[in-house]
């Protein structure tokens, strides 16, 4: 996740170490073990080859906090197949709305895979944008 956010996520740190380290600051094993443990989340992790190449984590409002590729296996269907995995345990826990705040990095992946873009972009980490998006899923009555 760490790497994912260093390696990847260049447009939106553009390298600069004060938004890296307070968009690192959260992200510690001991959160970790704390966020994947709550019942009010549910996490996702994809594994190739016995190995983790990918992460991602929801709260039960259908709100998509966290969705990261090892730089290892990037632009192989890890994040496609993750949030289609997450999409399918939203539908079975009665979510039909799909939150999240894309970073710059991330916006044309979620544009191909049905998210809109809801209203203007919110502050970040530092001088970082996010972008709130939602997807209805699930059939319509
Ligand atoms: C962009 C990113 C999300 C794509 O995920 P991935 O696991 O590497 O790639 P996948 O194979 O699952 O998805 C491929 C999709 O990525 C998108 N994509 C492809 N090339 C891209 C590029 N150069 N830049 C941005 N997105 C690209 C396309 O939408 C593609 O789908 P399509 O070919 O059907 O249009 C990922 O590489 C990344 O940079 N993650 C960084 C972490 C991050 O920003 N997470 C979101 C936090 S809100």
């Amino acid at each position: 996740m760490r790497r994912s956010v260093v390696e990847l996520c260049v447009e939106d740190h553009r390298g600069d170490g004060k938004i890296l380290a307070e968009w690192l600051e959260n992200k510690t094993t001991v959160n970790f073990e704390d966020w994947i443990a709550s019942d009010r989340h549910v996490a996702l992790v994809a594994e190739r080859e016995g190995a983790i190449v990918g992460f991602d984590l929801m709260n039960l409002a259908g709100v998509i906090a966290l969705l990261y590729v090892s730089p290892d296996a990037r632009f192989s269907g890890v994040s496609k197949a993750l949030l289609s995995a997450l999409e399918e345990e939203a539908l079975n826990a009665g979510i039909r709305t799909m939150k999240l705040e894309s970073s710059v990095t991330a916006l044309r992946f979620y544009r191909s895979a049905g998210y809109s873009l809801e209203g203007d972009a919110t502050h970040g980490f530092g001088l970082t944008c996010c972008y709130p998006m939602f997807r209805q899923i699930g059939r319509s009555e």
